[in-house]
């Protein structure tokens, strides 16, 4: 049976890491019913804090205290048994089991050689119909959409008896749709009496959900208190500690010079069902050129075939007039393609593999990188070096594993090296998603600097602010075609916004 938590509390809790103060004596207070938004950038210790209350981590320093008394939380499962919930960053549930499976695993089972599927069904339903959680207990999991699996773990978390729930940066990977449901979700959660720690770099969407504000820089607590007292733009300098101020395009003469075209072309998704349906587009020299959409409308195909990662199954695409449809991505890199992937951790680095060695992953059969198939050990390292401090890749070393650093350094890595290299066009997917404020104004900057060096981007994101900011013309795609392309400066949100849901006033789709 877990506990009703009337009371959490922090009590100046401090956590070490080699090289690292985590946190840094956090004082932190939420009530039943409150929805905390705990802000601050990549590695300011806020999954360092939920994991020392899930059980993950043991703190140094401080102690926890439940309803006004000090607990020890040893283990997840302990924190289970107090009613403490947390959908982690990165979903743990099992692809190829059902949502019922999923839920069974978690749970305590009576029978302990089968399963009783009546009672894990009989749970699901009433949480679902409780919090008007929409779901299919017989889906697979690999079947769900993101958003969905996420709505698995809350019910999991729920199942468990949870009334205080961790939620890891949940909408990071969710399109704007999802997140407004889901903060609706929680809200109602919350007006039922559970509590809820919401991580977020997203500053619309922590005023929108929560009611109170924990900022963390550095490992310390730097503010605590109403979500109505500070603006966005003051929690924004709270969190990086300095006023932040994201870069806008300047106007500039489009080129008539077209560097990539699409023709009419088509692709299937993994599901095998029509992804790209006779697309056509081109993208200019010198332009950043806007994809807009909600995601799952044929943005990651496109950005596949481009570099010739999925089959081009109908029409054309060119690069510098030459055909680069079906040609290999190591054809279709050498004739100038810089790809940032919207997967940074598994299509975009290997993460095993350390900074210096992913930073001339595309490179290192070039002949200033080795001689005769032997690297250049020197040489490769100098460069790394110089690619670190010139892009502020926090890391302590070139010898580091990209896997242990932070998602907003991640993905420097990888600019540096697919901007380094010189490409004619950049394709750019979601390249800010889930970082900081503070990054993010890095990688737009490094974005308009590659469209005033003539590069030609395609920047596909579902933020339209960022849309607006950064692109020239902004083409919004719907079901696998571009429904309009308008010029950025005529662009309006609301017009945006119709045209991703699909609603169009004239009648035909751009052909
Ligand atoms: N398991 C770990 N081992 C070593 N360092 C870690 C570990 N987890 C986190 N850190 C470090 O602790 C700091 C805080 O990280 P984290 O809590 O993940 O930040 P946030 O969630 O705010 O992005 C970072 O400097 C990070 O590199
Ligand atoms: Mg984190």
């Amino acid at each position: 049976m877990s506990l009703d938590i009337q009371n959490l509390e922090f009590r100046s809790i401090s956590k070490r890491f080699p090289g690292v103060l985590a946190c840094d004596n956090v004082n932190l207070k939420l009530r039943k019913g409150e929805i905390l938004a705990l802000l601050g950038e990549n590695g300011a210790g806020k999954t360092t804090l939920m994991n020392i209350l899930y059980g993950l981590y043991q703190p140094d320093e401080g102690e926890i205290l439940i309803n006004g008394r000090q607990v020890s939380i040893d283990s997840p499962q302990k924190a289970g048994e107090m009613g403490i919930g947390m959908v982690h960053q990165h979903f743990m549930l099992v692809p190829n089991l059902t949502v019922k499976e999923n839920v069974a695993l978690c749970m305590y089972n009576d029978s302990f050689f089968e399963l009783d599927h009546k009672a894990v069904n009989a749970k699901i339903r009433e949480i679902s119909e409780r919090h008007t959680i929409k779901i299919d207990p017989d889906s697979y999991i690999w079947k769900l959409s993101v958003g969905e699996q996420q709505r698995v773990e809350l019910i999991k978390s729920l199942s468990l008896g949870a009334n205080l729930l961790i939620l890891d940066e949940p909408t990071a990977v969710l399109t704007p749709q999802e997140t407004e449901e889901l903060i609706n979700l929680l809200k109602e959660m919350a007006a039922g009496g559970c509590s809820i720690i919401f991580i977020s770099h997203k500053l619309n969407e922590v005023k929108a959900v929560s009611n109170l504000i924990a900022v963390l820089r550095d490992g310390r607590l730097v503010y605590h208190g109403n979500t109505n007292d500070h603006s966005t733009d003051e929690l924004a300098t709270l969190m990086a500690g300095r006023s932040i101020s994201l870069p806008v395009a300047k106007e500039k003469q489009p080129s008539d010079e077209i560097v990539l075209e699409l023709q009419n072309v088509s692709a299937m998704s993994d599901r095998d069902t029509p992804a790209l349906n006779k697309l056509n587009l081109s993208i200019h020299r010198g332009e950043i050129l806007g994809l807009a959409g909600v995601s799952g409308n044929g943005q990651t195909e496109l950005a596949e075939v481009i570099n010739g990662l999925r089959e081009v199954t109908e029409g054309k695409i060119l690069l510098d007039n030459e055909e680069i449809s079906n040609r290999s991505p190591q054809k279709i890199i050498n004739k100038g393609m810089g790809y940032i992937p919207a997967d940074r951790l598994h299509e975009g680095t290997v993460s095993s593999f350390s900074v210096k060695e992913n930073i001339i992953l595309k490179d290192y059969a070039n002949p200033s990188f080795s001689k005769a198939t032997f690297l250049l050990n020197k040489t490769i390292s100098d460069y790394s070096e110089e690619l670190v401090s010139k892009f502020n890749i926090k890391t302590p070393g070139i010898e580091t594993t990209c896997a242990s650093l932070s998602g907003g350094n991640i993905q420097k890595v990888i600019l540096s090296r697919e901007i380094t290299r010189n490409p004619k066009v950049l394709v750019a997917v979601y390249p800010t998603r889930g970082l900081d404020l503070g990054a993010a104004e890095f990688v737009h900057s490094k974005l308009l600097e590659a469209r005033d060096n003539d590069k030609a981007v395609l920047l596909v994101s579902e933020e339209l602010e960022e849309l607006m900011n950064l692109s020239d013309r902004i083409a919004v795609i719907y079901e696998g075609k571009i429904l309009k392309i308008i010029p950025a400066k005529e662009a309006e949100k609301s017009e945006l916004g119709l045209l991703m849901a699909g609603v169009h006033n004239e009648a035909q789709a751009i052909q």
